[in-house]
């Protein structure tokens, strides 16, 4: 029996992208594999069910992932869409591994096999798999394009009849992926960039953008590349560096994280004080606390006149090309387990290995477990 590999259409509010694009369902229809999908899973990214070559399409949730060996998922399910998963079945997407102990005890009583593709190891033969990176650009773009949107300042330098204007000025703290993208994005639109992150590595990436680093005298590289929190020394004089750099700023992007940790708070209620009247934050770190003392995630905060904007899944202001790039990672991911129409996953691989979240009623990966307490 060839393996049947599905999507169904994603329920998260606010959720546009879809996990199976046609280019995908193509080629894993090449491997014989077999594809379905839910009608209409994919419209907000665009794509119409008749641009799917090779794959049924079903009307229901219960009829998409009816007798299903691997399902695709961008949002970890809902507890109705756990409960139509077959037992055993195959579940791989972004699952918020560290957001809830119930949903991993519930995908474990079905002995569903998950993978979330956060805990992937970032290691460069899985660059091509690596969702956190394809959404995170997704991210640091639209942040760019917000800055320069709700900015009352033109971000280029302009000469005019009427006089030359000053570039705004721009600074991007948290300088990985989505960093550097939000960077390139000021960058192109012609602001004045300055940028500041605690891993010693960020300074050459961020000057190879053109934008100029922000010296704190901290670092923090952590594990497997990550930043680690910082100490309470570290953050004070983090701060007293940082302060003037954000008063002089008309623009801050924040997109500093901490894997399974809420988002360190850098920008404090006394630096927004010191903010210029009208400054805008973009707080890309909403969805995991803020990087601001006073942003509210998913919303428009105004405080002495900065406007503190946090905004919520950024790669669904984007869904066709997020949702190419993410059901690439997934291709990526999973085509190389798959031949002549079966699934045979190599348990050794270290890709596989890093990113396996439960297995055979047990939640198994180490740091999860440590971070959430033993399910
Ligand atoms: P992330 O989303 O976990 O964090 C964003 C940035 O915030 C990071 O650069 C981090 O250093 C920074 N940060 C954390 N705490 C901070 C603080 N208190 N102040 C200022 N900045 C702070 O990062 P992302 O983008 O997921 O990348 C994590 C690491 O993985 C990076 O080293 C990146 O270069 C590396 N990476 C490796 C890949 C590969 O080789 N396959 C692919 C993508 C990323």
């Amino acid at each position: 029996m060839p393996l049947t590999l599905v999507a169904a259409r994603e329920t998260a509010d606010g959720e546009r992208r879809t996990p199976l694009v046609p280019e995908t369902a193509k080629k894993f229809a090449a491997l014989g594999a077999k594809l379905r999908l839910e009608s209409n899973a994919s419209l907000e990214s665009h794509f119409l069910d008749s641009d799917y070559a090779d794959t049924e399409i079903k009307a229901s949730l219960a009829e998409t992932y009816a007798g299903a060996d691997v399902i695709l998922r961008v949002t970890p399910p809902s507890d109705e869409e756990i409960a139509a998963l077959p037992d055993g079945s195959v579940l791989i997407g972004l699952l918020k591994p560290y957001s809830s102990k119930e949903r991993l005890a519930a995908l474990n009583a079905k002995k569903i096999t998950a993978f979330a593709l956060e805990l992937l190891p970032r290691i460069s033969r899985a660059q091509s798999m690596d969702a956190l990176s394809s959404q995170g650009a997704c991210s640091g773009y639209q942040c760019g394009l917000i800055a320069a949107a709700r900015c009352t300042k033109f971000f280029p330098m302009l000469t005019t009849a009427a006089g030359t204007v000053r570039p705004a000025r721009a600074l991007v703290i948290g300088a990985g992926v989505a960093g550097l993208q939000a960077i390139a994005t000021c960058k192109r639109l012609g602001a004045m960039v300055e940028a500041y992150d605690v891993r010693a590595a960020a300074k050459e990436q961020i000057e190879s953008l053109g934008a100029k680093f922000v010296d704190t005298g901290v670092s923090a590289e952590g594990s497997g590349g990550y930043a680690r929190e910082l100490s309470a020394e570290e953050k004070a004089q983090q701060a007293e560096k940082l302060t003037k750099a954000i008063a002089a700023a008309d623009v801050v992007i924040t997109t500093a994280s901490i894997p399974g940790r809420r988002a360190p708070i850098i920008v404090t209620k006394t630096m927004v004080e010191r903010m210029k009247y009208g400054a805008i934050i973009v707080d890309l770190a909403a969805e995991t606390g803020g990087n601001c003392e006073l942003t509210q995630p998913g919303e428009h905060v105004v405080y002495d006149d900065v406007h503190i904007h946090g905004p919520l899944n950024l790669p669904s202001r984007m869904p066709t090309h997020a949702s190419e790039l993410y059901a690439k990672n997934l291709y990526n991911f999973l085509s190389p387990f798959i031949k002549d129409g079966a699934l045979n996953i190599d348990w050794e691989d270290e890709v596989v290995a890093g990113t396996l979240l439960c297995k055979d009623g047990a939640t198994v990966h180490p740091r999860v477990k440590e971070l959430l307490g033993e399910v």
